[in-house]
């Protein structure tokens, strides 16, 4: 899919000749206001916009797009107003009303938007991901989407600025859009050796070392893990591996990405009503792949390794037991009593594997847990890790409005991962912090004293209800925006 082409514009939008213009919309207790921007917009009215706006209903309320024919007041046929919601018009919301805004706009060719002077950045990542679809396999695309947005220049900073702060929203929603796409692509052509491949080829073409282990590479080498889960598939598993060396890199940042490409469970297997959701269960592999592509496009002054576990977890003659005790990559030892708690599994190899190079900071993502879902609901992502990088992540999961909240690992849960014969179970035998015992068996293998977060996105990574904000149905891409800003934050402070 190709995102719509932005450009800043210093033509007022009573004046443009585009097909549609797109204001912000706020509520201000009962009141409708119009959002800074809309200033030329409101005087081609005659100060007659608000009225004109609440006799059709319009509220201001977030993800509210209303059309309005503009009778000749302005050079365009059609006026958006798009909802901010009320209170502080946040980055968040700005994003969301942009993302709204160009879903409604599908079948548009050229817009105007005053959203931008408000704030660049989120309008930028708005639209784009607003704009994104999925029709690989449609036969017939439907609408197209959104094809070219002006953006209002906004008052304060350089036409240099504004330049730069377009091209880096860009290259993050575009990356977005990279997850995505890798997410929608459903199970029977998105498998562990085409997974590989396909991501292997964006990482060489953005310049990064690429090495892909073959079953063959990794029964060498020991990835006990991986190899396990991935044996009830016809379809044998793979770890990419992708490094990016920034110039003058200041510190060496692992990501890590849960790539379980289709979870039914294996012979612990998983109800059929909504299984075929698990093709998202590759959701974390999917934004690390597209992080380390995107660290190498803006350049951080960074050493960012991506390693990348991906398998299968199938349920057959050859597949892996509740009972078995598997060797793990650097040799600790697992009892597996639930073959449907794979992803720890798997991830467990590759974590060992990204601290052999020695990095500053470890960072693994994955749609780990249900649990997850049931603690925080399907938009918050659970944090984990040690105690200070955890809250450091969190932070910036917030601030990006990705959203996430930090978790803790209590003491008490870790013993119920004790085994009556390996080093450890793969899980507690009781329901209790389901998402929180994940994270303990994951702290197994993480090296003492390395700053380590872990993003359980089981639920953020995939829209399975209605549209909303800049997400359609499927993939969100979540967590590749809060990525983006830890690596900026990192290349910033160390
Ligand atoms: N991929 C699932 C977790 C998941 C559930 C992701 C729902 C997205 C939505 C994971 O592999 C899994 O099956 N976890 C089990 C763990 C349990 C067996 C300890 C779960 O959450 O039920
Ligand atoms: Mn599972
Ligand atoms: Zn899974």
């Amino acid at each position: 899919m190709t995102a719509p082409k932005l450009s800043l514009t210093a033509t007022s939008a009573d004046e443009a000749t585009v097909d549609a213009v797109i204001i912000g919309t706020r509520q201000d207790g009962e009141h409708l206001v119009l959002a800074p921007g809309s200033e030329a917009v409101a005087a081609a009215f005659d100060g007659s916009l608000v009225d004109v706006l609440s006799t059709l209903g319009v509220t201001g309320k977030t993800d509210e797009v209303v059309k309005v024919p503009t009778m000749g007041r302005l050079a365009a046929p059609v006026l958006v107003a798009a909802g901010l919601g009320s209170g502080e018009a946040t980055a968040e919301r700005v994003r969301r009303a942009s993302g709204a805004a160009a879903r409604a706009l599908a079948g548009t060719t050229r817009a105007l938007s005053t959203l931008s002077t408000v704030d660049l950045q989120a309008t930028v990542e708005g639209t784009i991901l607003g704009a994104y679809r999925f029709d690989t396999y449609r036969s017939e695309p439907g609408d197209a989407p959104l094809a070219r947005v002006d953006l209002a220049s906004p008052g304060e900073g350089t036409a240099k600025e504004h330049r730069a702060t377009v091209k880096a929203a860009t290259a993050i929603a575009e990356a977005v859009n990279t997850a995505r796409d890798f997410v929608n692509t459903p199970p029977n052509d998105l498998y562990p050796a085409s997974f590989a491949e396909r991501a292997a080829a964006l990482g060489k073409a953005a310049g990064l070392d690429v090495e892909i282990l073959d079953e063959k590479a990794l029964r060498k080498a020991g990835f006990g893990g991986v190899l396990g889960v991935g044996m009830g598939s016809t379809r044998p598993p793979r770890v990419l591996r992708m490094t990016y060396r920034g110039p003058k890199a200041r510190k060496k940042v692992a990501l890590v990405g849960k790539g379980i490409t289709f979870d039914t469970g294996g012979i612990s297997i998983k109800p059929a009503a909504n299984m075929d959701e698990m093709t998202s269960d590759m959701s974390g592999a999917a934004a690390i792949v597209a992080t380390a592509v995107l660290a190498a496009k803006l350049k951080y002054p960074l050493e960012v390794s991506a390693t990348v576990p991906m398998a299968e977890n199938m349920p057959s003659g050859a597949a892996y037991r509740p009972g078995d005790v598997l060797t793990m990559y650097g040799g600790k030892t697992v009892e597996v009593l639930n073959t449907d708690a794979e992803g720890r599994l798997i991830l467990a190899d590759a974590i060992v594997r990204a601290c052999e190079d020695g990095p500053d900071y470890l960072v693994e993502t994955a749609t780990l847990t249900g649990a997850q879902v049931v603690a925080l609901g399907r938009r918050t992502a659970g944090i984990m890790g040690s105690d200070e990088f955890r809250d450091r992540v969190a932070a910036i999961a917030k601030a990006t409005g990705e959203g996430g909240w930090p978790m803790p690992l209590p003491d008490e849960l870790r013993r119920d991962l004790d085994s009556k014969l390996a080093d450890l179970a793969n899980v507690t035998g009781h329901r209790w912090g389901g998402m929180l015992a994940a994270g303990h068996f994951l702290s197994e293998f993480v090296p003492d004293g390395l700053p380590w977060a872990h993003i359980d996105i089981a639920g953020p990574a995939y829209n399975n209800g209605g549209p909303w904000g800049y997400n359609g149905k499927g993939g969100t891409g979540v967590p590749v925006r809060t990525l983006a800003a830890l690596l900026a934050d990192i290349a910033d402070n160390g």
